[in-house]
Order: C-alpha cells, then sequence, then structure tokens
C-alpha cells in the first residue's frame, strides 16, 4: 500500500468509523451466527497472490462485523458494559502508527513516561496516595496474577531462589472473579489453598468467617499469604468492607489485593467514597479503565505499594537488554511477565484529556443515575423482584418464576438482537444482570430494553 492509497483507505476507513457509531443502534447487539459459521464461511487458505484493500474491507462488513458480539453498541447490557469513544479509537490508530514496545526506557522513553504522567493523574482522580506505583497490564487478569506474585515474594522472600510452596493460603469471597482463583493456580498455590469465604445477605465478605478461616490454617501449619477483596464483584458488583478486611489481614502480615476492575473509576465521585473507605492502604489495587474509563480494550491498571516485591521475584535482564543506570529510567520489563509493553498509556491520555475528569465523572454519575431509574422501574413491576443492592450501575433482578423461565426470558431477549443482558447464579437463584456503561446509552435505550423485558414476561408467565 503506497503512501497515497494509504490516505485514501485511511479517510475511508474513519468515515466508515464514523457511520458505524451514528448507526450502531440499529444493528444487533448480538450477531446472528451459529458455532462454526463464521470459521465456515471464510477461505481454507491464506491467498497466495495479494488482494485489494477494498476486498478486504467488503468481506470485514460481511463476514467479520456480521458474525461480531457488538461490545461498543448502546444496548449492550451485559457481563460489565463497556465503551471505546472516539479519542480512545483515534489513540489506537496513531499508536500502531508509531508501533512502540515499551520493554525497557530506551526501547520507548516517552511510552515509559506518559504511563507513568497518566498513572499519576488517574491516582490522583481516585484519591490514592502518591507512594503507589503505577503498571499497565492487557487485563485485569494479568494485573491480578502480578499482584499475587508479588504478595507471595513480599510474605515469602526466598520464594524466588527456592519456587513455590504448598501452604501458603488466598482468600476471598464467593463473589470473587474467577481471575484470582487462576492467578493462584497459574502460580502453584493449588487449589486446595484458595479460600472462597461465604458473603452476608448483600454479598460482601463476611469478615467472621475469614477470620475463622485463617485461624484454621494457622493452627493446621499453613501460612495466610494474601487476601483478596472486593469493591464491585462480577455477580452483583458487590462491595467487600475494604477497610475491616485490611486490618484483619494486617494483623496477620498478609498482602492485600482489591480487585476495582469495573467499579475502580467511581472513586472519582464523592458520592461513591464510602464504598473504597480504606482501599488506599492495600497493598496493591487493579482498575480496568477498558471498563468504566472510556478506554477501548485492552488496558487494565495495577496500583502497588511495594514494587519492589514484584521486581524481586520477576525482575531479569539479559545482556542484550542491560543499559546504564539513571535514577529516571524506569525499565516496565522488571515488573512484568510479558517483555513487550503496547503503547496503552496512550489512549488513556487521549481519554483524560478528551473527557477531563469532569467529563468522565458526568458520565459515571449519569450511569448510576440511570441504574436507580431502572431499579425503580423494576420495582414497581409486582411481577419482578430486586436480587441485589444496587450500588454503582448494575441491577440485578428476577421475575418472581422459576430459574427456567427466567432463563428463558433472558435467551428471548438476547436473540431478538435488540438488547443483551447476563446472569448469575445466586443463592440457587437465577439472577438476570443488567449492566450500563456504554457511553452511547440514553434513558430511552434502557426504557426500550425494559419495555421488552417486560413484553416478553407477559408472554411467558
Ligand atoms: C471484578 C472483576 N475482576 C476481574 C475481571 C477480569 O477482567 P479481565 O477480562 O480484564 O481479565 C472481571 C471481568 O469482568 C471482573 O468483573
Amino acid at each position: 500500500m503506497n503512501p497515497n492509497d494509504f490516505r485514501r483507505h485511511g479517510h475511508e476507513m474513519v468515515e466508515w468509523i464514523a457511520n458505524y457509531l451514528e448507526t450502531v443502534r440499529d444493528r444487533r447487539v448480538l450477531p446472528d451466527v451459529k458455532p462454526g459459521e463464521v470459521f465456515d464461511r471464510l477461505p481454507a487458505h491464506a491467498p497466495d497472490t495479494a488482494e485489494p484493500f477494498a476486498q478486504i474491507m467488503q468481506d470485514f462488513e460481511a463476514q467479520i462485523l456480521t458474525g461480531s458480539t457488538l461490545w461498543n453498541h448502546p444496548r449492550f447490557f451485559s457481563y460489565f458494559a463497556i465503551s471505546s469513544t472516539p479519542p480512545s479509537i483515534l489513540a489506537e490508530f496513531l499508536a500502531a502508527a508509531i508501533n512502540q514496545n515499551g520493554i525497557l526506557w530506551k526501547s520507548g522513553p516517552a511510552l515509559t513516561e506518559l504511563e507513568q504522567v497518566t498513572l499519576g493523574w488517574l491516582r490522583e482522580w481516585l484519591g490514592l496516595p502518591p507512594e503507589y506505583f503505577g503498571i499497565m497490564y492487557d487485563t485485569a487478569s494479568v494485573s491480578t496474577l502480578h499482584a499475587l506474585i508479588a504478595a507471595r515474594q513480599f510474605v515469602v522472600p526466598d520464594t524466588r531462589r527456592h519456587g513455590a510452596r504448598h501452604d501458603l493460603v488466598v482468600y476471598t469471597s464467593d463473589q470473587a472473579h474467577s481471575s484470582i482463583e487462576k492467578g493462584a493456580l497459574a502460580l502453584g498455590f493449588g487449589e486446595e489453598n484458595v479460600r472462597k469465604i461465604a458473603t452476608d445477605e448483600n454479598f460482601a465478605i463476611r469478615l467472621d468467617l475469614l477470620e475463622a478461616a485463617i485461624q484454621k490454617d494457622l493452627t493446621e501449619g499453613r501460612v495466610p499469604c494474601c487476601v483478596v477483596a472486593c469493591v464491585g464483584a462480577t455477580p452483583t458488583a458487590s462491595v467487600d468492607p475494604i477497610a475491616q478486611v485490611i486490618t484483619l489481614a494486617r494483623h496477620y502480615g498478609m498482602w492485600i489485593h482489591v480487585d476495582a476492575a469495573y467499579a475502580g473509576p467511581a472513586a472519582m465521585l464523592p458520592e461513591c467514597a464510602p464504598h473504597f473507605a480504606g482501599w488506599d492502604h492495600a497493598d496493591s489495587i487493579v482498575l480496568n479503565p477498558q471498563k468504566w474509563m472510556l478506554t477501548n480494550v485492552d488496558i487494565s491498571v495495577l496500583y502497588l505499594r511495594h514494587k519492589e516485591a514484584l521486581s524481586d521475584a520477576i525482575g531479569l535482564t539479559p545482556e542484550y537488554l542491560r543499559t546504564t543506570a539513571d535514577p529516571r529510567m524506569l525499565n516496565y520489563m522488571d515488573y512484568s511477565v510479558a517483555l513487550g509493553r503496547r503503547f496503552r498509556a496512550l489512549k488513556l491520555w487521549f481519554v483524560m484529556r478528551s473527557y477531563g475528569r469532569d467529563g468522565i465523572s458526568e458520565m459515571l454519575r449519569r450511569h448510576n443515575a440511570d441504574a436507580r431509574w431502572l431499579r425503580q422501574q423494576i420495582e414497581a413491576d409486582p411481577r419482578f423482584e430486586i436480587s441485589a443492592p444496587t450500588h454503582f450501575s448494575l441491577v440485578c433482578f428476577r421475575l418472581k418464576a422459576t430459574n427456567q423461565v427466567n432463563q428463558q426470558l433472558l435467551d428471548a431477549l438476547n436473540q431478538s438482537g435488540f438488547a443483551f443482558i447476563a446472569h448469575t447464579l445466586q443463592n440457587g437463584q437465577y439472577v438476570l444482570r443488567f449492566a450500563i456503561g456504554n457511553y452511547m446509552t440514553t434513558r430511552d435505550d434502557i426504557a426500550q430494553t425494559w419495555t421488552r423485558i417486560q413484553e416478553l414476561a407477559t408472554g411467558l408467565v
């Protein structure tokens, strides 16, 4: 592709993206495809000769887009709804052009320093003290994996030398995301050393049971290593009592990691501050700008109080990457399993500057208000019941009917293509999760979806 062709196709593509964003509301959220259908539609062998760009673009629309779940759709209410905003789309375009790889400072000075700057700005917005060192990874799962690496090294400093032990225990709640157990499995803590502590009627971790589990492990000769508490846990966006968990875990010399992958940005809102009380004393915190902070996939942020625990565990410099030492020179490879590093900070920088703290806060507030409004509509329909507290922008509810009928309701809505919601199972009950989080979502999108749910319910019961 010569520079003139690039210009032409680039302009056409920006036009395409602008049109797409303007009209995405008219598309299905879930694609109407069966497993294997996209695969079967595509050629079995790669082309031997170059194909015209226009043909590839045409196939993208016909084959790929029609087989895609549209996460950047205003009626995507599933999992935790997310946004890819115009500034972050354009910043990704630029990042691809300059193609940075921030292995170490020398391989990407601006990448390295912009990551420090944006994470310093974000830390301030979140009300976290300057002691926290920030680093970006692709996902919350990988951020938490690194938190667990640091936790183990911190609690047992000879881990690097001797390797994994089989008596270190990780505690979290029965609402915690599977990434915590997966991280523990990957690091060799062992399945039987992960405690999923039961939660109370609001799905918050029970401190009495947490302490009892720690005591039992100590009595039986195991070593409590790390507690992972959640602000905005996946099933119902429940909130653990962070301050009390930290006091308890400190008493036993453990590392405290806070999983705020979804809800973290809400710490910017004074009205949400009580949910985060005490989190500024955690040893590590994860939050994902790719979830509720207007930035496209992938970008997750880990804040660490003791960054040296991570470099002590996995820092390693092969000769070809050795550089002179300088106190201002940060080499992110010392804090990461992956050597290479995408320029994720660029899109966060564009987003933070394009919206400002006020713009981001306004969106978070709007989503929280929309969730409260939806909750009121659900409460006004006696056929339905609310299943969990609404702390943020997720509303959990169910039809007062069997699990099977609730599942039929969810399937009918999702298959219609109009909207996409998810479910969870709480105390044996099938619960519908309505997650608001896309920047384009309006009150009308929510109202229309709720009306459809009511109509479908009428047909089912
Ligand atoms: C609370 C929480 N933690 C962690 C994760 C894992 O996120 P990721 O897909 O970025 O690994 C999720 C995913 O939704 C989540 O809700």
